[in-house]
C-alpha cells in the first residue's frame, strides 16, 4: 500500500473513515453491530493505519465498535478524531466548541476508545454551517487543544471545516498537521485549502472523498459521469476507483478516508490505493461537472 506522511509519522494513504458504520444518519447503533466490527477488522487486517472517528457519531457508537473490535489496538494504528460537536435528542448536529467543551470531548474520546492518546484530533468549525452564527475564538480553541497536546494526550492537531483564513492562523498558531474539508472529483470548492495544504506540506483529508452518501449517493453520480465511467473502462476499475485515484493524483499527502459498512466496497477502496491515473486521464477527469452536495 502506498505511503505518505501524517506529520512526520509515515501512513498509509488508504484509511477509513468510520461514520457509515452507526446507524442511519449516522445516528444509533447500526442494524448489525457484528457486521459492523467486522468491516473494522478487515480493514486493519489488509493494511488501514488510519481510523477516522468521532465520538458524536451514534454518539457513543461508533467509538465503542472501534474499541470491541480493535482492542488490543495493533501496533502504529492511527485513530483520529474531532471536536467541536454533540448531538441533540433526534440526531441534530450542534455546535460545541467552548475550550471547556473541547476539553471534556477529548477525556470522552480517550475513555471510549481506551486509548491514553489520541494520534490526531481535528478541531471541528462551525464556521461554514452557521456563518451569522458565534463561535468561541479560533485562538482559545487552540490553546485548549495544545494544553491537551503539551499533557501528552493529543500527538497531532488539525482542523476541519474551516476557511483558508482558519487554516492559515491554525498553522501560525498551532502548527496543525492537517486539514478535513469536503473534497472531491464531484466537489472542489476547496481547490485554495488544497493549495494551502501543499504549500505549507500539511495533509489534506477530505471527507465525503466519494462526494457522501447524501441524496442518491456520491456513488451513483461517479457512475453516471461519462468521463469517469470511460477512464474506469480503460483501467478494469470502477468508478469509485477512479475517483479515489483522482485524489491521490491531486497532491502526496492527500489521506484517504472513504466510509462503507460493506467489506466489498472496502477491498474495493483499498485496492484504489494501487492505481496510477495518466496525463491523458487527469485532462479527462478536470472536465467533470460538480454535483451539488445532497442531490
Ligand atoms: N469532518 C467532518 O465534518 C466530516 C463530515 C462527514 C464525514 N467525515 C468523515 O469522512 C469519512 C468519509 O465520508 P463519508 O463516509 O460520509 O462519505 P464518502 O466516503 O464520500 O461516501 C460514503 C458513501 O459511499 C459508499 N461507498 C463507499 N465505498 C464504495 C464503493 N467502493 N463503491 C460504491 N459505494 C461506496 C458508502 O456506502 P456503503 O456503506 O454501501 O459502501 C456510502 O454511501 C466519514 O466516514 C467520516 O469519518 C467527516
Amino acid at each position: 500500500m502506498s505511503i505518505s506522511f501524517l506529520g512526520n509519522q509515515p501512513i498509509h494513504r488508504v484509511g477509513f473513515g468510520a461514520m457509515q458504520l452507526a446507524g442511519p444518519n449516522s445516528f444509533g447503533p447500526p442494524a448489525d453491530p457484528e457486521a459492523a466490527k467486522a468491516v473494522l477488522r478487515h480493514a486493519v487486517e489488509h493494511g488501514v493505519d488510519h481510523i477516522d472517528t468521532a465520538q458524536f457519531y451514534g454518539p457513543d457508537v461508533v467509538n465503542d465498535l472501534i474499541r470491541e473490535a480493535l482492542f488490543p489496538y495493533p501496533e502504529g494504528l492511527r485513530l483520529a478524531t474531532k471536536v467541536g460537536a454533540v448531538r441533540d435528542d433526534h440526531g441534530a448536529w450542534l455546535p460545541s466548541g467552548e475550550p471547556a467543551g473541547l476539553k471534556r470531548q477529548v477525556e470522552q474520546n480517550l475513555r471510549s476508545l481506551r486509548v491514553e492518546r489520541l494520534d490526531l484530533v481535528n478541531l471541528r468549525r462551525f464556521e461554514r454551517d452557521m456563518p451569522n452564527g458565534t463561535e468561541p475564538p479560533l485562538a482559545d480553541q487552540l490553546d485548549a487543544l495544545a494544553e491537551l497536546r503539551d499533557e501528552g494526550k493529543i500527538h497531532m492537531i488539525g482542523v476541519s471545516n474551516a476557511h483558508a483564513d482558519t487554516v492559515r492562523a491554525a498553522i501560525d498558531r498551532t502548527g496543525i498537521v492537517a486539514v478535513q474539508n469536503a473534497y472531491s472529483i464531484l466537489n472542489r470548492t476547496d481547490d485554495a485549502i488544497l493549495r494551502l495544504c501543499r504549500e505549507h506540506a500539511i495533509a489534506f483529508v477530505p471527507y465525503f472523498p466519494l462526494g457522501s452518501a447524501l441524496g442518491s449517493g456520491g456513488p451513483k453520480h461517479l457512475a453516471a459521469d461519462p468521463r469517469v465511467s470511460a477512464v474506469a473502462r480503460k483501467h478494469d476499475v470502477t468508478p469509485t476507483q477512479v475517483a479515489l485515484a483522482w485524489l491521490f493524483a491531486q497532491y502526496e499527502r492527500m489521506l484517504l478516508i472513504p466510509g462503507t459498512s460493506s467489506i466489498a466496497h472496502l477491498n474495493e477502496n483499498l485496492a484504489a490505493g494501487a492505481l496510477t491515473l495518466d496525463g491523458e486521464d487527469l485532462a479527462l477527469l478536470d472536465a467533470v461537472e460538480p454535483v451539488p452536495l445532497g442531490s
